[in-house]
C-alpha cells in the first residue's frame, strides 16, 4: 500500500510516502529552502515541522504509542467531531484514531508543497456518530510557514454540529522561559476549576503549574515566546473561534502513560479550533477554518 501511494503521490524532491514508526504510512513534505514536514495517515497527524535550518518546531513524545487504535502524542492531533470529554465519543473524538486517505499532493509554482488528506464516514464512525461527513486537512509547507486548512462537509440530509481542534504541541526550550501572548482580556473556561469562567488578566501567560484552559472567541493571532531558543512562533487562525492553552505539569505528566515524566518541560499546546463554540452544519453545508504557523527568531 505504501508503494502504491508513493507511485501515485510521490513528487521527486518534494513529497514521499514512506513507512514510519511501526510501518505506519507517513507523507514527508520537503520545501526547497530546507523546511520540511511529516504527516501520518493515522489521524492525518502532522508529527514534524522543521524550519529551513532543520530545527524541529513541534514536540513529539518519546513515549508515544504508534498503534492503529491510539492517538499519537505530540505534533498535531486533530480533534473531531468532539473536543475533550464534551460528549459521549472517545476523548477528542475519533478522527485522530482513524486512518485518513491521502487524496492529493502538489508542488505549487511558488514552491510551496501541499498534501491533502480526507476522512469520510464509515460503518465504524456511523456506529459512534450517525452522520455522513467528509473532513479534509490540507497542509501547505512554505519556507517559513505551515498552513493547515480544514474543511468539514455535511454529506447527509440532516444537520449536525461538531467541535474541532488542531491540538498542536509546540516544542519549547524550557517551559519556565516560555510565554503565550495575545489572550489578555479574553474569557476562558478553566478545565481545572470545573470549567469556571474568568477573564485572562495577563499580557503573558507563563507556566509554573498545570494549565488547561479553553479561551473563548479569541483574537486571531496568538504568539509563543520561547526565550530559551530565542524564537517566536505565531499562530494565526481564521474561521476558528477558540484557542486552548495546555501544559500537564508534573502530576498529570506522571499519570499519562504515553508521555515522559519530564516532558512537560519542553512543550506547550496552543490549540486552535471550535472547542466551545460548536459549529452547526446544515445538510450539504460546508465549514472551513485554517491556522497558519510561522516561526521567527525573537
Ligand atoms: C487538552 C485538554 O486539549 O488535551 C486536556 O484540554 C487534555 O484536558 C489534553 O488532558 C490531552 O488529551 P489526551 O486525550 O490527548 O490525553
Amino acid at each position: 500500500m505504501i508503494d502504491t501511494l508513493q507511485t501515485k503521490f510521490g513528487i521527486p524532491g518534494a513529497v514521499a510516502v514512506l513507512p514510519g514508526k511501526n510501518n505506519m504510512p507517513r507523507v514527508t513534505l520537503a520545501h526547497r529552502s530546507g523546511a520540511s514536514a511529516e504527516i501520518y495517515l493515522h489521524g492525518a497527524h502532522v508529527t514534524s515541522w522543521r524550519n529551513a535550518a532543520s530545527e524541529e518546531l513541534f514536540f513529539l513524545s518519546r513515549e508515544s504509542v504508534w498503534a492503529a487504535d491510539k492517538p499519537i502524542r505530540g505534533g498535531i492531533p486533530i480533534c473531531f467531531p468532539q473536543f475533550s470529554n464534551h460528549g459521549p465519543l472517545p476523548l477528542h473524538g475519533f478522527a485522530r484514531i482513524n486512518e485518513w486517505a491521502l487524496t492529493q499532493t502538489e508542488r505549487l509554482g511558488s514552491g510551496e508543497v501541499v498534501a491533502a488528506l480526507q476522512l469520510t464516514d464509515s460503518d465504524a464512525t456511523m456506529a459512534l456518530w450517525p452522520h455522513r461527513f467528509t473532513i479534509e486537512l490540507r497542509a501547505t509547507l512554505a519556507e517559513a510557514a505551515l498552513t493547515l486548512a480544514v474543511q468539514v462537509k455535511n454529506n447527509g440530509d440532516k444537520p449536525f454540529d461538531f467541535e474541532l481542534a488542531l491540538h498542536t504541541y509546540f516544542g519549547v526550550g524550557e517551559i519556565q522561559r516560555a510565554a503565550v501572548c495575545g489572550l489578555k482580556g479574553v474569557t476562558f473556561s478553566d478545565s481545572l476549576k470545573n470549567n469556571a469562567q474568568e477573564v485572562e488578566a495577563r499580557q503573558e501567560i507563563r507556566f509554573d503549574q498545570e494549565t488547561d484552559r479553553v479561551y473563548l472567541n479569541t483574537p486571531d493571532c496568538v504568539r509563543i515566546r520561547d526565550e530559551a531558543r530565542n524564537r517566536i512562533i505565531a499562530i494565526q487562525k481564521s474561521g476558528m473561534a477558540d484557542a486552548v492553552v495546555w501544559n500537564p505539569w508534573i502530576a498529570k505528566s506522571q499519570r499519562m502513560a504515553d508521555f515522559g515524566d519530564d516532558e512537560y518541560l519542553r512543550m506547550v499546546c496552543v490549540e486552535t479550533g471550535n472547542m466551545a463554540t460548536r459549529v452547526n452544519l446544515a445538510p450539504h453545508g460546508q465549514w472551513h477554518g485554517s491556522t497558519v504557523l510561522t516561526a521567527q527568531p525573537a
